[in-house]
């Protein structure tokens, strides 16, 4: 009975606290652009946070290596408006890539502070879980700046635990699935 409204797999409209809809689906090539144009809109902060580092924009190069993951080892959803790939603005990607050699799999994720503390993080961090899980990977990692009390609250919520990282100034978050 519900069948049109059926989405294809990995796709959710999710509506975040503030009554927003947004659409969570997989990252799509012509999602590069809009993402490109969102960093642009990005604080030094939330780049140093995400990308543990400094950089002036995102490569066309990086867009496109981003927004076209490999199906065997890596896994990339948005937190998009809920309109065709290209016109819909991106707040979010969160991404899961297999390390080579192991059954790890490490995250990273941006939620723009357009959407910050709606729900649009933890709905994504969910997803990385699940699809990982799938992929029977051992564990799922990420490296976490000390200072970045969102992300540490977020991962001790779903139950990852805290290691040594070898990136100064990091931790590295670990759930074992
Ligand atoms: C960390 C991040 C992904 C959280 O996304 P978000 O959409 O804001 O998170 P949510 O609204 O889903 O909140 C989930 C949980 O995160 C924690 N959290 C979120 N914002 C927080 C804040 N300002 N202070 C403390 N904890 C916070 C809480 O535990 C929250 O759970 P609660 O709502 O039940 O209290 C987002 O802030 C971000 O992208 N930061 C910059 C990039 C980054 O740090 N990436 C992580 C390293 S790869």
């Amino acid at each position: 009975m519900a069948a049109r409204n059926r989405l294809p797999p990995w796709h959710d409209q999710i509506r975040l606290t503030n009554g927003r809809e947004i659409l969570i689906r997989p990252v799509r090539p012509d999602d590069a652009e809009p993402l490109r144009a969102g960093f642009g809109l990005l604080g030094p902060e939330e780049i140093r946070q995400r990308f543990l580092d400094r950089m002036p924009e995102l490569s066309a190069e990086m867009a496109n290596r981003l927004t076209r993951p490999d199906p065997k080892t890596e896994f990339a959803l948005v937190a998009a408006e809920p309109l065709p790939p290209g016109e819909a603005l991106v707040g979010g990607v969160a991404r899961v890539a297999v390390v080579p050699g192991t059954r790890d799999g490490e995250f990273t994720i941006l939620v723009s502070r357009y959407i910050a503390g709606l729900g649009a993080g933890r709905q994504l961090m969910r997803r990385l879980v699940r699809w990982a899980k799938g992929k029977k990977l051992e564990r799922l990692v990420g490296d976490v700046l000390e200072d970045n009390q969102p992300m540490l609250a977020l991962a001790d919520s779903l139950g990852f635990r805290r290691e040594t990282s070898d990136t100064p100034g990091a931790v590295r978050v670990v759930l074992d699935l």
